[in-house]
């Protein structure tokens, strides 16, 4: 048997030399400094149904998301799913933070000076904070309220954001296709296929809106963020873009904001309620319009504030 002997005292710590057990030591070279816990509640915890497991998985997950403009915050502890194969609708009243939790989703919102967040964002499981941006808003689209075609060709604009990604600027034959395809998905080939150098902006504002989310779709997207994309149409292209959502999901994750509640039970699957940067509920459509659990959901839902 091998003789044991004690080990002399570290001078620095007076513990044994060989103590603790082979663990790795960690020498700091200056003082740390010691955060003090905020003295702000921290809205934790996920709002009944936030987070639970159905039969489509997370695409994105939002955790404790707080988004500040000057240190002012607009969005405040949201925790959320967004789930692959679903249409997320976001509503509440004007301000209360929906296009701010939208264009964080992306990071557009550090393009806007003195913003800032805290909490996490993941795509796939990896924080957005460390994906190249035009990576992720290549995977991550967005389409506006205002339709914005460029001042090109409907063929042009759709084959921009592929030209964009392209390290060898493809010919217009190797384009043909793809452009094609992203005009039929988001309906709108047979109406401008006999004319595809046609500039854009003389299309109608129901036509710009489905090029624009051709565009979007171009770069094929894994999620599509939608900030009232019907709000300058009319019911007729209104009801063209809804039925195009509702086919969107089933290759994809849409996140629309609206002010028609209408539309938000008609396209959402889930629907979540924000009132004042709050996330108040997020429950799946039907329960959230006919069993809405928060008293403030029930007000809004019902008309009685908007
Ligand atoms: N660029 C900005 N700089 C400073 N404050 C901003 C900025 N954008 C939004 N805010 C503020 O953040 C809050 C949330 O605004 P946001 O635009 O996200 O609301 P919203 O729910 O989308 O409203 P709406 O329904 O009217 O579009 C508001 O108080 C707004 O004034
Ligand atoms: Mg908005």
């Amino acid at each position: 048997m091998q003789p044991t002997s004690t080990p002399p005292a570290d001078p620095a710590t007076d513990l044994p030399a060989n103590f603790p057990p082979p663990v790795r030591r960690i020498t700091l070279d200056r003082t740390p400094t010691v955060v003090a816990p905020s003295a702000e509640p921290v809205h934790h915890t996920p709002i009944d149904g936030a987070l639970e497991r159905g039969a489509t998985r997370d695409r994105m997950t939002i955790d404790n998301l707080t988004v500040s403009y000057a240190g002012s915050p607009a969005v405040k502890g949201v925790t959320l799913p967004i789930r692959d194969q679903e249409v997320l609708a976001l509503i509440g009243p004007s301000g209360c933070g929906k296009s701010t939790l939208l264009r964080t989703l992306n990071r557009l919102t550090e393009l806007t000076p003195g913003a800032s967040y805290t909490g996490l964002i993941a795509l796939d499981g990896a924080d957005v904070r460390g994906l190249p941006v035009t990576d992720l808003r290549r995977r991550v689209s967005m389409v506006f309220q205002q339709p914005n075609p460029f001042p090109m060709s409907i063929f042009d604009n759709v084959a921009y954001a592929i030209r964009e990604q392209s390290k060898r600027a493809p010919g217009r034959a190797a384009l043909a296709p793809r452009v094609e395809s992203a005009l039929k998905r988001a309906g709108l080939w047979d109406e401008v296929a006999h004319d595809l150098d046609r500039p854009a902006l003389r299309l109608s504002g129901g036509q710009q809106q489905r090029l624009c989310i051709a565009r979007a779709l171009a770069v094929e997207p894994e999620v599509m963020l939608m900030d009232e994309p019907c709000s300058a149409l009319d019911p007729k292209s209104t009801m063209v873009i809804e039925e195009l959502i509702r086919d969107l999901r089933k290759s994809l994750a849409v996140v629309i904001v609206t002010h028609n509640l209408q539309q938000a039970r008609r396209v959402g699957d889930h629907v979540a309620f924000m009132y004042l940067g709050d996330l108040v509920e997020y429950a799946p459509a039907e329960q959230l319009f006919t069993e809405p659990q928060a008293e403030r959901t029930r007000e809004y839902v019902s008309g009685a504030f908007g």
